[in-house]
Order: structure tokens, then C-alpha cells, then sequence
């Protein structure tokens, strides 16, 4: 049994608000707008990645910032003496450190597995030590194929533990358990997102997930693939969004001893996203269904009101403007890809 920590949830303020945030998956998507939004606060960033599922490019990007540092860390590792030694610095611990599409997080289940309860493990411990708040970004998977819609956090979900979706749903329903457990027993003030589908710039375009997919497919006049007949629904959240939405949980003023939804709740058909990204992208490729991959859920979208009432946080950017941007940056991207090749051969 470890010792607990003198760390008081009553007592605000014991959290400096600005120092250094560790933020492990910093360079992954979600990750690394994340990094730049706290630089931009003018904070300073510790990155560990293991750079697993990260885009190089998103690394370049922030190296190149003041305050920024980056280490290439598997957090399913124990925390490095010298990260430990900083411990009095560190005020923020963010846990974005997982692979978030099905493919990649399925290649090595039980890494995947281990990354959400050790790595898990591991940064609470980091975060107790350093008297830091800590926020583990969950996901709308804990609530597998649900049964009751829209998705509210005290719904307890419909999840498979023998499929092969679950290293990563009941990975994360476990690193949740683990967060609280820290909780309740003071040992680290938490903080944990569940994160419904979020979309943008800095996506790896061959990663798999379904906007990516289909504006990258669209934009190189490949065929377009829908799983299933289509009719399964998503909601989809603009990554500026879910950011501010992360930002405002961190600091949200509560025990932190639940958790909270964020995504956006408009919800729609991936017929429906086919269709906005045909008129956006202008192809005429046609359309191949495939078999929807097991334990896909049917319905997706979030219910939203806890964010609302504790965080005054709602998504702001419509699905019309966020596709648009991101169709651009997926064009510029494709744009660049036989010069990085040909750099690379
Ligand atoms: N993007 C979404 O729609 C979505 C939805 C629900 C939950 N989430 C969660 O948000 C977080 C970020 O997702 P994302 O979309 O940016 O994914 P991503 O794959 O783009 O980023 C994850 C990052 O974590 C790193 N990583 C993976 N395993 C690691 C390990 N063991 N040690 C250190 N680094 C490791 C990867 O290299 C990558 O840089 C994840 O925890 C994911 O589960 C994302």
C-alpha cells in the first residue's frame, strides 16, 4: 500500500496555475494543438511521446518554440529519474498518450493495454509527486455500442472485454478507475475527458479514422470507402474546440471526482459526412461499402450538459467550417508528399 499524499482537494490554489505541463502524446494530433495552445498561454511544455502514432511534422512544428521541450518516452515505462527530479516545476500532468484509431491501436493490443493502465499508472504517480493536477483524456468508447442515446456520463456502457476494440475501451475504463481511485484516496487531483470524435489539422492522413479517410481519399481521386451501409451515426468536434474544452477542464474549479463529456453533439450519418465531404472536395470517385468492422457502435453523440454547466464550454465551430479547414490542410499535406518521398528515398 503506498503512503498518501498531504494533497488537499479542499484547498484550492495548492496548484500553482502556471509552470510546467508534462503533456505525454504531445505529439500526436490532439496533442500536439494542445502543446501549442499552452505555449501560445505562455506556458512551458514537457512532451513525452513515444512517437508510436505521432506526426514528425507536428514535432518540427513546436521544437522550434520557446519553452518547448520534448522526450522520447514510452509512459507504459517507468517515469525517468530526471523527469521525477523536476517535480516541484511540474504544475500540469495531461494524458493524451494512446493511439485513438482502431487500426493502429489494435496492431499491438496488449501495448495498447499497457500504455492506458501502466502508462496510466505511471503519470498519476508522477502527477502525486509533484503535488501536479493530472487529466487523462478518456474516451466516448467506454460507452461501447451503447443502449441509450444520447451518451451522458452516468450511463455505464455497453462494452465488449473479449473483442477486439477492448485494449483500447477497457483500457481506458480502467485508467478512468485508476484516476479516481487516485482521487478518492488524495493522492492526485484528476481530471478526466471523455472525448468523442474530434477532427483537424495535424491528423496522420494514412491513420485510418473516418474523416481522414475519406478527405484523403476524395483529395487523391481514390475510391471512397464507407463501412457498412452508412447509416451508423457520429458526432464530429472541431480540434480548436476540444481543446478549449480540455483547457477549461483542467482548471475547472471542481473535486474533479467525475467524469466529463466532450464533443460536439451534432450528430449525423457517415452518409451524411460522405456527402459534405463529396461538395467540398468536388470528386467523382465512386463509393465501395465494406463490412463494418466488429463491435463498431451504431450511435454516437455526446450529451454535453455537464460540460455546459461546469465548464460554460459548447463546441463553436460548425462542421461546414472545420471540414473546410481541414480539407485545406489535407491538400496541402497531399501536395508535399512526393517531395517528402523522394527526400526520404
Ligand atoms: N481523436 C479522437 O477522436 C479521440 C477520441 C477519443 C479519445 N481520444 C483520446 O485522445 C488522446 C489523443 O488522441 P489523438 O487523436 O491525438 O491520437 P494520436 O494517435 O494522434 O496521438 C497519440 C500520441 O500518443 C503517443 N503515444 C502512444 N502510445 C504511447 C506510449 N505508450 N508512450 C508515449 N507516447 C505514446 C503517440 O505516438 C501519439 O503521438 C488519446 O488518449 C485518445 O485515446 C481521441
Amino acid at each position: 500500500m503506498r503512503k498518501q499524499t498531504d494533497l488537499d482537494h479542499g484547498r484550492r490554489g495548492t496548484v500553482q496555475p502556471l509552470g510546467l505541463n508534462v503533456v505525454a502524446g504531445g505529439a500526436g494530433f490532439i496533442g500536439s494543438h494542445l502543446c501549442r495552445a499552452l505555449l501560445d498561454r505562455g506556458e512551458s511544455v514537457l512532451c513525452l511521446d513515444n512517437l508510436q502514432t505521432a506526426r514528425p511534422s507536428n514535432l518540427r512544428a513546436l521544437e522550434g518554440q520557446p519553452r518547448f521541450r520534448f522526450l522520447r518516452h514510452d509512459i507504459s515505462q517507468p517515469v525517468p529519474a530526471d523527469l521525477l527530479r523536476m517535480g516541484p516545476r511540474i504544475t500540469r500532468v495531461w494524458n493524451l498518450a494512446c493511439p485513438a484509431s482502431p487500426p493502429l491501436y489494435q496492431r499491438d493490443p496488449e501495448h495498447t493495454m499497457m500504455t492506458n493502465v501502466v502508462g496510466t499508472n505511471n503519470l498519476l504517480r508522477l502527477a502525486e509527486a509533484a503535488k501536479a493536477r493530472f487529466l487523462l483524456t478518456s474516451t466516448s468508447e467506454v460507452y461501447g455500442d451503447p443502449e441509450i442515446h444520447p451518451q451522458a456520463e452516468d450511463y455505464r456502457g455497453h462494452v465488449s472485454c473479449t473483442g477486439p476494440r477492448a485494449c483500447y475501451d477497457e483500457g481506458k475504463r480502467a485508467a478512468e478507475a485508476l484516476a479516481f481511485d487516485y482521487a478518492r484516496a488524495r493522492r492526485a487531483e484528476v481530471r478526466v475527458a471523455r472525448i468523442f470524435n474530434t477532427y483537424g489539422p495535424n491528423m496522420d492522413p494514412g491513420d485510418g479514422r473516418v474523416v481522414s479517410n475519406l478527405i484523403c481519399q476524395a483529395l487523391r481521386g481514390d475510391e471512397l470507402t464507407v463501412y457498412g451501409d452508412g447509416s451508423q451515426t457520429r458526432s464530429f468536434c472541431y480540434v480548436s474546440d476540444m481543446v478549449a474544452g480540455l483547457m477549461a477542464l483542467m482548471e475547472a474549479d471542481f473535486d474533479g471526482m467525475e467524469p466529463v463529456n466532450l464533443g460536439n453533439p451534432v450528430e449525423m450519418t457517415v452518409s451524411e459526412l460522405l456527402d459534405h465531404v463529396v461538395a467540398l472536395t468536388g470528386t467523382r470517385a465512386p463509393v465501395v461499402h465494406r463490412s463494418l468492422p466488429v463491435d463498431d457502435p451504431r450511435r454516437r453523440r455526446p450529451d454535453i450538459s455537464r460540460a455546459a454547466e461546469l465548464l460554460g464550454w459548447t463546441p463553436r465551430v460548425p462542421l461546414s467550417e472545420g471540414l473546410k479547414a481541414t480539407c485545406a490542410w489535407f491538400a496541402a499535406e497531399l501536395a508535399a508528399e512526393p517531395a517528402a518521398a523522394g527526400i526520404a528515398g
